[in-house]
């Protein structure tokens, strides 16, 4: 009755049932090369590490599915199911104005993640989903917490080159909404504290995607 819906690098993810409900199951996969008592505690916290940071980042007025049940030693983490389309899908359709509205939820939500100590360490357009008029942010499996501007500075650094790369046509418009909405909840001040960052990694040419 389980159902496979996507095999990634770190994870397997499932379409399940958590009683009535429609619900994902997430498990981290072992990795054949790390000795196994080490890749265990290694599964085990970082499973542990993300189903806390998703109740974490709700707390601070992100949206987060619910998390139903985790199971440390199997590494998995059971939540709900959040039906509808990823971000990704939506900023390749026509039309300018919900796309031009959900970048500037993905700066306020952004923001209101860093004012709350975390960073997602992996802020792609896959990683939103809008389920029932709202947005989610999903896939906590990098996220850390940090109140290190350097860090907020490469989440900001890594959806801004998602949305160069994958929403090229729709940059110019997108771009300035998500810095708007960062704004909104960050200030002026920490907004260009932040962006300083973000020009710093361009000139630099390069920047660390930290595990
Ligand atoms: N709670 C959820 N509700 C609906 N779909 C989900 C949920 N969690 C994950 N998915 C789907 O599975 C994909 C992969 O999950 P994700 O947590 O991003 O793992 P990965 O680390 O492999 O990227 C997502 O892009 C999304 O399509
Ligand atoms: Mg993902």
């Amino acid at each position: 009755m389980e159902k496979l819906i996507r095999k990634g690098a770190e994870a397997s993810i499932y379409l399940s049932k958590w009683f009535e409900f429609s619900a994902i199951r997430k498990e981290r996969l072992p990795k054949p090369y790390r000795q196994k008592s080490l890749d265990d505690a290694i599964r085990t916290q970082r499973t542990l590490r993300e189903a806390l940071l998703i109740a974490k980042a709700r707390e601070a007025g992100v949206p987060t599915p619910l998390i139903y049940f985790v199971d440390p030693k199997k590494a998995e983490i059971i939540m709900q199911n959040l039906e509808g389309k990823r971000l990704k899908e939506i900023f390749l359709e026509d039309g300018i104005a919900l796309k031009k509205k959900l970048a500037k939820d993905v700066g306020m939500m952004v923001a209101k993640l860093h004012s709350a100590g975390i960073v997602h360490g992996d802020l792609t357009t896959s990683n939103f989903i809008f389920n029932n008029n709202k947005l989610f942010l999903i896939d906590f499996g990098l996220a850390s917490q940090s109140t290190k501007q350097e860090d907020m500075g490469v989440d900001l650094k890594l959806i801004k080159e998602v949305l160069n790369s994958a929403h090229h046509n729709n940059f110019q418009k997108l771009y300035p909404q998500i810095v708007a909405g960062y704004e909104e909840v960050a200030g002026k001040k920490r907004t260009r504290k932040i962006l300083e960052v973000v020009s710093e990694i361009e000139r630099r040419g390069r920047y660390a995607r930290v595990e």
